[in-house]
């Protein structure tokens, strides 16, 4: 079971998510577990301020490391402790399954300028989903959840289904097909309806690696490649000339 705390300033942002599709049949089956905390809960006084203006001036405001670390310490012990920030290190498919692998997540979301720097030293991690600037970090924790709770073992019907997603053997996934064999004057590749299971997987490994050699290469310089795959990349290359 791997449960999640999300801390967030709009619980009302996640909420709904829980309650459809794969993440709340997980639920249902006792595979996760999500709990959600209102940060606001932990601002102290009448007013429950939980932010206030930045030293040294400037636009916004930011959000109080008292307050913040306050709803932190509430869900200790924890695993690991996420703060999602866009300095954060980048969110990829590996530390995905090094997180499937724990008990408890605490994702700290932020909103504003962001969160006081001091509580950085009160989080096992950074993270960012992407180098671009969201409005809050609930997008950010809900990525963080979609990609590890699809890895916890029997949260996706067929197990297979993750292991070969792209990423997941250092390439993109191949292109899929589905009915109808025509569709629009554009035809399903032949060997797919062969019936040749080996003819399929080395067809589906080759568009892999076209993929990944056309859309994203920087990713072939750390795929763990056979010396067939890289006979293949070298005609695929040899092609594009
Ligand atoms: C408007 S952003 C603050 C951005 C901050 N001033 C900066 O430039 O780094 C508010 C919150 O959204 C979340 N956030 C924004 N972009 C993110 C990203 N790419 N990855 C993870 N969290 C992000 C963080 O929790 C952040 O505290």
């Amino acid at each position: 079971m791997l449960r999640y705390t999300v801390l967030t300033l709009f619980p009302r942002l996640i909420q709904p998510w829980t309650e459809e599709a794969l993440l709340a049949k997980a639920i249902q089956r006792g595979l996760i577990q999500i709990d959600i905390r209102d940060i606001r809960d932990y601002a102290p006084g009448k007013h429950r301020q939980v932010d206030d203006y930045p030293y040294g001036g400037g636009a916004g405001m930011v959000l109080r490391p008292d307050v913040v670390l306050g709803a932190i310490e509430d869900q200790l012990p924890a695993d690991e402790v996420i703060l999602l920030t866009p300095a954060g290190e980048p969110f990829r498919q590996p530390l995905a399954e090094e997180l499937a692998a724990k008990e408890h997540l605490v994702l700290v979301s932020g909103r504003y300028e962001g969160i006081d720097a001091r509580v950085e030293n009160f989080v096992t991690r950074e993270v960012s989903i992407g180098d671009f600037v969201l409005m809050g970090g609930e997008v950010a924790a809900l990525a963080v959840i979609e990609a590890t709770a699809r890895l916890v073992p029997g949260v996706l019907g067929d197990p297979e289904s993750h292991r070969l997603d792209s990423f997941s053997w250092g390439l993109l996934d191949y292109p899929q097909y589905t009915r109808p064999p025509e569709f629009r004057g554009l035809k399903v590749p032949e060997v797919l309806t062969s019936g040749h299971h080996g003819k399929v997987a080395e067809w589906r490994r080759r568009e892999a690696l076209r993929r990944t050699l056309e859309r994203r290469p920087e990713l072939l310089k750390s795929a763990p490649l056979t010396e067939e795959d890289l006979r293949w990349l070298a005609e695929l290359d040899e092609e594009a000339e």
